[in-house]
C-alpha cells in the first residue's frame, strides 16, 4: 500500500526498507498518548478557528472510537509506519476527510516528540510510586533492626559494629535521591513541543500554551527547532533509572552474599529463590543475581542513547526513532526489577543470631580499644599501634580481645584498666557512636523517623 506520505514519491517502499524503517511494532504502546495529544490539539484548531468546531467534534469523535477499539482488543495496531500515521490512517477511513484536517500546524516530529514526554511522564508516576514502596519496605525492616548487631565491612573485611537498621537506612538514602531525580527529570522536560511542527512553527495562528495546558505541562518550549530535537530527558531520564539499577544491583550484590553458607545474615522467602536441576541442596537467590545482571542492560540503553544524538545535526533525524526502544527497555527494567525486589525484601527472613555471631569475630572493636586508651591519654597513634600488636598477638593464640585478662592488658600499657571490657562490648560499640548520621541508637531513630516523614510528603514524589 501507498504511504499517506505519497506525493514526491510514489510511496512504495522494498519490503525490507519498508520494515527497517517502521516504527509501530515498539512505538505502539503510546497510542493512548497519541489520541490524547491529538484530541487536545483538534480542539485548539476548532477554538482557533482553523477547522470548523463541526470537523473538530468528528476527529475527536472518531479518535474516542479508535481508543476504545484498541482498548477492547478489537483492533491491533499493525501494518503502519508508526503509530502516528496508524492512528491517522484509521481516522481518515472512520471519518473521511474531516479527518485529513487533523494533521493542520502539526507535523510528526513535534507529535512524536510531544507523545513520548507524556507516555515517559506515566512511567516516571510508576517508578516513583515503586520507590516509595520500596521506602517504606526500608523504614520498616529498619525499625524492626535497631537492635541487631551486625559487622560493618570496609573492603569487605570486618571493619566495626553497626546495626542492621543503619546498614539499610543507608539505601533508604540513595532511594530517596532516586526519587528527587526522577522529580527534577519530569520537571525539567514538562514542556509540550507540539507546535514545534516539522522544525520552524507554523504559519497558522496557533495556541500552543492551551494544548500544553489541557495535557497537563507547565507551559511549552521555547525554540521550535529545539523542540523537535530534544531528547535530553530520555537521556537524563535514562541516568535516573542507571542509578536506581545501580543502587538495587548493590543490594542484590549484597543480598546474593548475605544468604550464601558464608554469611547467612538473611534468609529469602522460598516465593523469590530457586532450586538446582541437579543439586538438590540449593536454594539460589536468582532474582537479585538478575537484578544485579539486568543493570547493564540498563547502562548501555543510557550509552546507546547519548551515542545516537551525539552527532546529529538540528532539527529532526531518523536516527532518533531510535530513543524508543532504549528509553522504553530502561523503565520496563526499571519497573520489573522494583516489581520483585521489594516483595523480596518484605519477606526475608533477617537471622539476627548469626549477624551477632559475626560480628563478635574480626575484631570489630579494636578501633573502640584504641579509643578507650586515646580517652586516657594515650596519643591515638600509640594507642593504635598497641591495639594492632594485640590484635596480631590474639590471632595467634586463636583468642579474641574479650579474651585476654586484665593483667594481660596491663602488662602492656597501665592505663588499660577493667572498665576496657565495657569499652568494647559490641552493644557499647555501637550505641556510642552518637555523631550525627552514625550507628548509635538516637541516630538510627532520627534516620527512621526522618524517612517516614519523606516518604509521607507527597511533594518528595512525582
Ligand atoms: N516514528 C518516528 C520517530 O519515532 C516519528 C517521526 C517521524 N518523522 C519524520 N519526519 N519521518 O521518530
Amino acid at each position: 500500500m501507498a504511504k499517506m506520505w505519497a506525493g514526491r514519491t510514489e510511496g512504495l517502499l522494498n519490503k525490507d526498507a519498508d520494515d527497517f524503517n517502521s516504527s509501530v511494532s515498539f512505538d505502539k504502546r503510546m497510542y493512548r498518548q497519541d489520541i490524547r495529544g491529538s484530541v487536545a490539539h483538534a480542539e485548539m484548531l476548532a477554538k482557533q478557528g482553523i477547522i470548523t468546531d463541526g470537523d473538530a467534534e468528528k476527529i475527536i469523535g472518531g479518535l474516542k472510537s479508535i481508543l476504545s477499539d484498541i482498548e477492547s482488543g478489537s483492533l491491533n495496531i499493525c501494518d503502519a509506519e508508526d503509530v502516528h500515521m496508524f492512528v491517522e490512517e484509521q481516522l481518515i477511513e472512520r471519518i473521511g476527510d474531516a479527518g485529513k484536517k487533523l494533521h493542520t500546524a502539526r507535523s510528526r516530529n513535534d507529535q512524536v516528540a510531544l507523545d513520548l514526554r507524556m507516555y515517559l511522564k506515566d512511567e516516571c508516576a510508576e517508578i516513583s510510586s515503586l520507590i516509595k514502596s520500596l521506602l517504606s519496605v526500608i523504614a520498616k525492616k529498619a525499625e524492626e533492626n535497631t537492635d541487631a548487631v551486625m559487622p560493618g565491612y570496609t573492603h569487605l573485611q570486618r571493619a566495626q559494629p553497626v546495626t542492621f537498621a543503619q546498614h539499610l537506612l543507608a539505601y533508604g538514602e540513595m532511594f530517596r535521591r532516586d526519587a528527587g531525580r526522577l522529580k527534577d527529570a519530569v520537571a525539567r522536560m514538562n514542556f509540550s513541543p507540539l507546535g514545534s511542527c516539522a522544525l520552524a512553527g507554523t504559519t497558522y495562528d496557533t495556541d500552543r500554551g492551551f494544548v500544553a495546558e489541557k495535557l497537563g505541562f507547565d507551559g511549552i518550549s521555547a525554540n521550535s527547532m529545539d523542540g523537535v530535537s530534544d531528547r535530553d530527558f530520555c537521556v537524563e531520564l535514562l541516568s535516573a533509572f542507571s542509578l536506581i539499577m545501580m543502587h538495587l544491583s548493590r543490594f542484590a550484590e549484597e543480598i546474593i552474599l548475605w544468604t550464601s553458607w558464608e554469611f547467612r545474615f538473611i534468609e529469602l522467602s522460598d516465593e523469590f529463590t530457586t532450586g538446582s536441576s541437579i543439586m538438590p541442596q540449593k536454594k539460589n537467590s536468582d532474582m537479585a543475581e538478575l537484578i544485579r545482571g539486568k543493570t547493564g542492560r540498563v547502562y548501555g540503553d543510557l550509552m546507546g542513547t547519548l551515542t545516537m544524538l551525539k552527532g546529529l545535526p538540528l532539527a529532526y533525524n531518523k536516527d532518533m526513532q531510535e530513543d524508543k526502544e532504549s528509553v522504553f527497555d530502561g523503565a520496563d527494567t526499571v519497573k520489573k526489577c522494583l516489581k520483585v525486589f521489594v516483595p523480596m525484601l518484605e519477606s526475608a527472613k533477617v537471622l539476627k543470631a548469626n549477624m551477632y555471631a559475626a560480628a563478635k569475630k574480626g575484631f570489630i572493636n579494636a578501633t573502640d580499644l584504641a579509643d578507650y586508651l586515646a580517652k586516657k591519654g594515650v596519643p591515638f597513634r600509640t594507642a593504635y599501634k598497641i591495639v594492632g600488636e594485640l590484635v596480631g598477638r590474639c590471632v595467634v593464640e586463636n583468642k579474641t580481645l574479650e579474651d585476654l585478662t586484665p593483667e594481660e592488658y596491663k602488662s602492656i600499657n597501665p592505663a588499660f584498666d577493667t572498665d576496657l571490657y565495657d569499652a568494647i562490648n559490641l552493644e557499647n560499640c555501637v550505641n556510642r557512636r552518637v555523631s550525627e548520621g552514625g550507628t548509635g541508637a538516637d541516630s538510627v531513630q532520627k534516620q527512621i523517623s526522618d524517612l517516614k516523614e519523606f516518604i509521607n510528603n507527597e511533594k518528595n514524589f512525582y
